[in-house]
């Protein structure tokens, strides 16, 4: 069998530049350069861990899919489609489960985050789980490779070790996945200096109107070094320029200058994909799109699911 490419964004939120950045783009390049199968996918089960609004729910996971297609996946190439459409990947959910030791989840950095801020009690098990629901996604289409930003490693290193756990005991049953990060890339910082993330309301979205991203460039928070002082490399503003122009800013730019540049950078990569998002957004092809999409993508997970389950006797 060929190596399989996978990933999943949830649709928890707007998706934003450390989305585009560190996910999106890197991913598209892999599918492009692929020859084997390649899977992305809504994780809209994943999503259910913080967000419980039906309405937004539809409203986000339209947005995450017609803001893959706008920045040119495209649909005849990659399986594309939603987590919740595929209903064998929860029950090997809840095989895995079964080769998961406890401490594995004690270790994976969401929920020690929120031991650590003393809020274990208040985690759901959704959250508590949520690494083997990953495993599951990836382990269902024999992936190989799981293109991820930086701050996904760790999930995919579980999945690898759900994997090779379940293969000891079972046989070699299930492909043993790696992640694939883009160093260049690493984390994308928000607009308060912490990572850029739907969950902490400090994004830059992607596909705003171009004024709204503009007044974005200009809230990004700076500090006192004067025009013509040498400023931090690793400031968002610099490491954003770079990936959007391919080249440095001179680090001695006054800061209203460099968002100005910023913004030319950005607005010129983004504005003919801001387009066709927002008429994709207006269209009903999506819909159709994503059914197309499970009905591939569960002709591979029954296939995987059959032969874990004659595996372990069930
Ligand atoms: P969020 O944290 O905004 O909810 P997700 O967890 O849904 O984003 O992430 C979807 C993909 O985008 C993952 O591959 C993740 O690693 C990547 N990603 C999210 N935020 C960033 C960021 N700030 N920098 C780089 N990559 C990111
Ligand atoms: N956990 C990922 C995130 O928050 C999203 C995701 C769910 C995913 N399942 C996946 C990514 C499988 C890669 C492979 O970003």
């Amino acid at each position: 069998m060929k190596d399989v490419i996978l990933t999943g964004i949830k649709p928890t939120g707007t998706i934003h530049l450390g989305n585009y950045l560190g996910a999106i783009v890197p991913t598209l390049e892999l599918v492009k350069n692929h020859d084997g199968q390649s899977f992305i996918f809504i994780a809209d089960y994943h999503a259910l861990t913080t967000l419980r609004d039906k309405k937004l729910m539809a409203q986000y996971s339209r947005e995450v899919a017609c803001a893959w297609l706008a920045c040119g996946l495209d649909p005849k190439k990659v399986v594309f489609y939603r987590q919740s459409d595929v209903p064998e990947i929860f029950e090997l959910f809840t095989i895995i489960n079964n080769v998961t030791p406890k401490g594995l989840m004690d270790r994976a950095h969401a929920f020690k985050a929120a031991k650590e801020d003393g809020k274990e009690e208040k985690v759901n098990m959704g959250l508590y789980n949520y690494p083997i629901l990953m495993s599951a996604d990836i382990l269902i289409a024999n992936a190989k490779y799981v293109p991820v930003g930086a701050d996904q490693k760790q999930h995919v290193e579980i999945a690898a070790d759900i994997g090779k756990a379940f293969n000891a005991l079972f046989g070699n049953i299930l492909s043993i996945p790696e992640p694939i990060i883009k160093k260049e890339v690493g984390v994308i910082m928000g607009l308060d200096g912490r990572k850029m993330s739907k969950s902490y309301g400090n994004i830059i979205p992607l596909f705003c109107p171009e004024n709204e991203l503009l007044k974005c460039i200009k809230r990004i928070t700076t500090d006192s070094t004067a025009p013509n002082e040498p400023k931090d490399r690793n400031h968002m503003i610099f490491q954003l320029y770079k990936q959007f122009a391919g080249s440095d800013l001179d680090n001695k730019i006054g800061w209203g200058d460099a968002k100005q540049k910023l913004f030319g950078a950005i607005n010129a990569v983004i504005s003919p994909m801001r387009e066709k998002y927002n008429t994709l957004m207006q269209s009903g092809e999506v819909e159709k799109i994503l059914s197309d999409g499970s009905v591939r993508a569960r002709t591979v997970a029954r296939e995987t699911l059959s032969r874990v389950k004659a595996a372990v006797g069930v």
